[in-house]
């Protein structure tokens, strides 16, 4: 295989975090055969999108982006066209055998055949590979990171729980965790290159197990590389939160005591019918035993508004449950229905108005909830990790508090990287606004 020189790669990435994780992944692939990066698609020889099937916009918006940019293409008939992650599988069909509209169909597990994938494309072949694996890892494979403080570290893949409506265990294959080792390696480096917080990812992150250690070995062994560098960790599942784990993350500084341990749903009767294998009693108890271990930690949530057969009743115990918890932050859907899933089979009975009704309730309350938290902190002092200028103001940086909250600052003498005090003066739900405390911490 020749090496390309010259050749610009342009990448979009849509989804969670783990697909910008494997966009790292995939850019230091070609960036192997001589593929820059650059940030504007009329420049570039190879345009990938990476794509997410979670909810049905989700889909929709990858399929317009691809078909605009599909339009340099026109321009210039030698610029390659590829879709990757989670759509590739069921955009095969569509895009590529029906409608012949890219040039290669890359699944969330292929990604070590790009190279040979673009060599087929320019010699006229479709490069399609949308195989699933059950070891696949990357683990040799260091991610092409963009400068910054803060570094996404995937340490497992796949999806065992299949919880009824979701389409991630059917994109994404069956769970596989990196060794211990081998992230252990990476951690080190990252915190040579001056990295000051790292997120180790999975869609089951702590359901971590490379044969020998579990997650919370795991995230014991990577905050002690460098005790100035972050720890954070995202997505758990209530099934896998251990005591072992709640312990290993209350008694260390730099793991964040920030906890996102989505509850989907308030009833106990969705609850089983989504396959989540807890009660609303079961999550309960296990939040109060969290914050026994660490009062000082935050909280959120993931909702989805109006699962088949929700009746108001079960709505209304959603919105019991947020007030009850009363989370620090929630991301919250409309349900979708996605194709191969059993919730698809269950129907889609609740009307989109009222969806959509249910789901700005379910907004409404935890924005008012997050408000009254937020608003009492004015007046107390945080500590943040600077991460970087505002896009609002050149005069202003952001900063994250240990819990996850942004907060905004006049940038005075701070810089990027440096861990500092903000008295706050005022918030909103999603963001603190405050003034620098003199002196670096
Ligand atoms: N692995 C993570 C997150 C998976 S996807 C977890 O288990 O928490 C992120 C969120 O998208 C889910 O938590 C769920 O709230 C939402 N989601 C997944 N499938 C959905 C669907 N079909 N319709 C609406 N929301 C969905
Ligand atoms: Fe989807 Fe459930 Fe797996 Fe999360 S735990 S990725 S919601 S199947
Ligand atoms: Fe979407 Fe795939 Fe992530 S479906 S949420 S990009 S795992």
């Amino acid at each position: 295989m020749e090496v390309e020189k010259n050749k610009k790669v342009y990448v979009e990435t849509y989804g969670c975090q783990m697909n910008m994780a494997d966009t790292e992944v995939v850019l230091s692939v070609v960036d192997k055969i001589g593929y820059k990066v650059t940030s504007d698609a009329a420049l570039a020889d190879l345009i990938l999108v990476n794509t997410c099937s979670v909810r049905d916009n989700a889909e929709q918006r990858a399929h317009q982006r691809v078909s605009e940019l599909k339009e340099h293409k026109r321009r210039n008939p030698d610029v390659l066209i590829g879709v990757l992650g989670c759509m590739a599988e069921r955009l095969r069909t569509t895009l590529v055998e029906k409608n012949n509209l890219v040039d290669l169909v890359v699944g969330p597990d292929e990604y070590r055949k790009l190279p040979k994938l673009i060599d087929d494309a320019y010699a006229g072949q479709r490069g399609i590979a949308v195989k699933l694996s059950r070891v696949e890892n990357y683990d040799d494979i260091t991610p092409l990171r963009t400068e910054g403080i803060s570094a996404w570290l995937s340490v497992m893949r796949g999806c065992d729980k299949f919880c009824t409506f979701c389409v991630v265990p059917f994109t994404r294959g069956r769970e596989r965790s990196r060794s211990l080792k081998s992230i252990m390696e990476e951690v080190r480096n990252l915190s040579e290159q001056g990295f000051k917080e790292v997120s180790l990812l999975g869609q089951n992150v702590n359901s971590y197990h490379d044969g020998e250690n579990d997650f919370a070995d795991l995230l014991k062994s990577v905050a002690t590389v460098d005790s100035s560098m972050r720890v954070r960790y995202t997505t758990s599942h209530p099934q896998d939160m251990s005591d072992k784990l709640i312990e290993t993350i209350a008694t260390h500084k730099n793991i964040c005591k920030y906890v996102h341990l989505p509850v989907q749903s308030g009833s106990d009767r969705i609850l089983k019918l989504m396959n989540r294998t807890y009660t609303v009693d079961h999550y309960l108890n296990l939040l109060a035993k969290i914050k026994t271990a660490m009062p000082e930690a935050s909280f959120s949530t993931d909702i989805i508004a109006g699962f088949p057969t929700e009746t108001e009743q079960d709505h209304q115990m959603t919105l019991e449950i947020l007030k009850n918890v009363r989370y620090d932050g929630a991301y919250m859907f409309k349900y979708s229905p996605r194709e191969n899933t059993r919730a698809f089979d269950m129907g889609d009975d609740v009307p989109e108005e009222m969806k959509v009704e249910r789901l700005s309730e379910i907004i409404d309350v935890q924005n008012a909830i997050a408000l009254e938290i937020n608003q009492s902190l004015i007046g107390t002092e945080v500590e943040v990790l600077v991460e970087r200028d505002s896009s609002r103001s050149s005069d202003d940086l952001l900063g994250r508090t240990d819990t996850n909250k942004k907060t905004l600052f006049p940038r005075e003498d701070a810089a990027v990287g440096e861990y500092r005090r903000v008295k706050i003066e005022r918030a909103n739900a999603q963001t603190l606004f405050g003034k620098l405390v003199p002196g670096i911490n």
